[in-house]
């Protein structure tokens, strides 16, 4: 059987780490692709990161391109093209900008790889997924948003850090818009089972909230000039391995919510599986009534944003 195509849209700072961690996870075969006058940049990221498969002992082909038609056939999209923020910028001061970049890409997506499933990364997340979702016209199961699964894996770095427990062992919950405004379902939260909350004092652990929420400007602050890459392609990569091997895991992702938990035509961040059908099922869990008030705060957070965005 031919290894599947990955088309990695923006071959910036994640693209780079995208096509890596596909490579070597042996996802398939990988093609990042840029705007043309970063055509020959991504060629020459493909071709290090190609020549550096012997060594991490994985087979798949990587090539750079600015040509839509290499997608053809793609099973799978993995989507950062857009401006990244710089310290001092909120994720809705891209708006503007990243709506026209994400537009242009949906339309050729659609055009070259109408069969594809899609996780967008590109900021601000809940309103370009629901860019996204507009201009392609696929079904709600092809298009999905990647935010909590990185928001989750900070909590779950920080809770580990402090307790000095195995990151493997903290499992946590989230909900909402990716911003300041995301819910940590803190009583879902477990360190190897046991609730978290039995595990630390609510200041330290509203301590850990808050540096969750503001996890990502921590590191456009240290970084002067982007923001992180790391941690927010391998949460993408653990999406796109899930639907890729039919795993079905239980992710917080952005999904077009159309009445569950009470929200109707927005993208925001929720439980999902996902398998080989894509987003395959919204978990629906029953909120207590501060958490319901949180994720209607987040919701209004999304809903400006989205409406920001004309579509
Ligand atoms: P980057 O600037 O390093 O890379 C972005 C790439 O997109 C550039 O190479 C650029 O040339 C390319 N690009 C621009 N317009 C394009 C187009 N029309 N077609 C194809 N490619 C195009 O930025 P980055 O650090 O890789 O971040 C990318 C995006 O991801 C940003 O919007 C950032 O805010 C977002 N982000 C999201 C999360 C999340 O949790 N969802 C986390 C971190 C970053
Ligand atoms: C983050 C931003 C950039 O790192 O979305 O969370």
């Amino acid at each position: 059987m031919a290894r599947k195509k990955i088309g990695m849209i923006g071959g910036g700072q994640i693209g780079g780490i995208l096509a890596l961690l596909a490579a070597q996870r042996e996802l398939g075969d990988v093609v990042v692709l840029d705007i043309p006058e970063k055509e020959n940049f991504v060629k020459g990221k493909a071709l290090d990161i190609m020549e550096a498969t012997p060594i991490l002992r994985c087979d798949a082909n990587l090539s750079g391109t600015s040509n839509y038609e290499d997608l053809k056939g793609a099973a799978i999209n993995i989507i950062s093209a857009g401006l990244p923020r710089k310290p001092g910028m909120t994720r809705e001061d891209l708006l503007s900008t990243n709506v026209k970049i994400i537009t242009a890409v949906a339309e050729q997506i659609k055009k070259h790889a109408p069969d594809s499933f899609n996780i967008v990364l590109t900021n601000p997340l809940d309103a370009m997924v629901y860019t996204f979702k507009k201009i392609t016209g696929f079904p709600k199961e092809r298009v999905v948003g990647m935010a909590g699964v990185l928001d989750t894996s900070r909590f779950r770095s920080f809770v580990a850090m402090e307790l000095g427990v195995s990151v493997e062992d903290v499992s946590a919950s989230v909900l909402g818009g990716h911003g300041p405004t995301m819910v940590p379902i803190l009583r879902l939260s477990t360190v190897g089972g046991i609730p978290i909350t039995e595990m630390m004092p609510k200041d330290k652990l509203d301590a850990i909230v808050d540096r969750t929420r503001k996890a990502g400007t921590e590191i456009v602050k240290l970084l002067e000039n982007g923001s992180a890459f790391f941690s927010p392609a391998a949460s993408a990569i653990a999406m796109a391995e899930s639907y890729l091997k039919d795993k079905r895991r239980v992710f917080p992702c952005a999904a077009l919510c159309e009445g569950e938990y009470g929200i109707d035509g927005y993208y925001i961040g929720v439980p999902v599986i996902i398998g080989s059908g894509g987003v395959e099922k919204i978990l629906e869990i029953k909120l207590t009534d501060e958490e319901k008030a949180q994720l209607a705060n987040s919701l209004e957070a999304v809903k400006k944003a989205t409406a920001d965005t004309g579509l």
